[in-house]
């Protein structure tokens, strides 16, 4: 999972510019986050690129060979860990993507 949110973050972000990961927790659950300083996601795509196969369309008509299925199998992942995944997002200024997962069981 945070394989594929660094990878997304390099790749949609300038060459050399800041990505920044950070983790909370509490007694409940542990959040991991991800931030970069990119080309952010335009606010009515923020559910959809969750979707397999979902790309937001570039601005300059390049596309970066990808698959799209990296942010789905996340949130499976995630949620098969009964944990969440979401993102906050400022276009042209950067992302944040987020996951929770539960620390305890029961
Ligand atoms: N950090 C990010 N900044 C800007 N756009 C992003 C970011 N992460 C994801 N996206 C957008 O969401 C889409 C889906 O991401 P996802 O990881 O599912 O696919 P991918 O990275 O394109 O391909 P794959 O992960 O399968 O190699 C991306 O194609 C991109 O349009
Ligand atoms: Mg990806």
């Amino acid at each position: 999972v945070l394989y594929n949110l660094v990878d997304n973050a390099a790749k949609f972000s300038p060459k050399g510019s800041p990505i920044t990961i950070s983790t909370t927790d509490n007694n409940k659950q542990v959040i991991i986050s991800v931030t970069d300083c990119g080309i952010g996601i335009p606010e009515n795509e923020q559910l959809k690129i969750f979707d397999r196969f979902y790309h937001v369309k570039p601005i300059d008509g390049k596309r970066e060979k990808s698959t799209g299925l990296g942010l789905a199998i996340c949130k499976r992942i995630v949620e098969q860990h009964k944990g969440k995944i979401w993102v906050e997002s400022c276009l042209g200024k950067g992302s944040t993507f987020f996951f929770s997962l539960p620390t305890c069981t029961g």
